[in-house]
């Protein structure tokens, strides 16, 4: 059985959704940034703040490989900036069934806009970086995914439902 991967911008739902996929599919759920802070005992924002993005970038690419030498079917969240990386695209394809959660500049800035753990989203305009990142990774995402999925205006009942029947 392959694995679920979840794609998309930060605040498009990929953790709540595969914590939802996990429970209706009695599979585990892993999010590729929770396994990095884990094994760099650190946060995201600390590995950015002190190493920088590059880092963390490697980090990403390093925690794939190791999933793909895991036996079972798993949920991955994967974090927003990962499928940027050709390598990593390459990467999910291996991995499993991509899913694309596609949201809207201004959903995003609706859930977004008093988080502090997206070090990416902490200048001045927030808002307009939102917009100016998802212009630039609307296609390296499309480009990673088996399937799109629209999420702006949905409950994740319904994202769900059109996810289940992808499946
Ligand atoms: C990032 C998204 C974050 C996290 C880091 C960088 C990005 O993950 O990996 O802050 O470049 O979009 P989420 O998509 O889970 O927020």
């Amino acid at each position: 059985m392959e694995n679920i991967i979840l794609i998309g911008f930060m605040g498009s739902g990929k953790t709540t959704i595969g914590l939802k996929l996990s429970y209706y599919l009695r599979c585990p759920v892993v999010d590729t940034d929770k396994e990095i802070e884990r094994e760099e005992k650190r946060t995201v924002s600390e590995i950015f703040a002190a190493d920088g993005e590059g880092y963390f970038r490697d980090k990403e690419t390093e925690c794939l490989k190791k999933l793909l030498k895991e036996p079972g079917r798993r949920i991955i969240s994967a974090g927003g900036g990962l499928p940027l990386r050709e390598q990593n695209r390459k990467l999910l394809h291996e991995l499993g069934r991509v899913f694309y959660l596609r949201a809207g500049a201004g959903t995003i800035w609706e859930r977004l806009k008093y988080d502090t753990t997206r070090p990416l989203l902490q200048g001045n305009d927030p808002q307009e970086r939102i917009r100016t990142l998802l212009a630039e990774r609307d296609a390296y995402y499309r480009d990673a995914a088996d399937v799109t999925v629209d999420v702006d205006n949905k409950e994740f009942e319904q994202i769900m439902d059109e996810i289940e029947k992808q499946l």
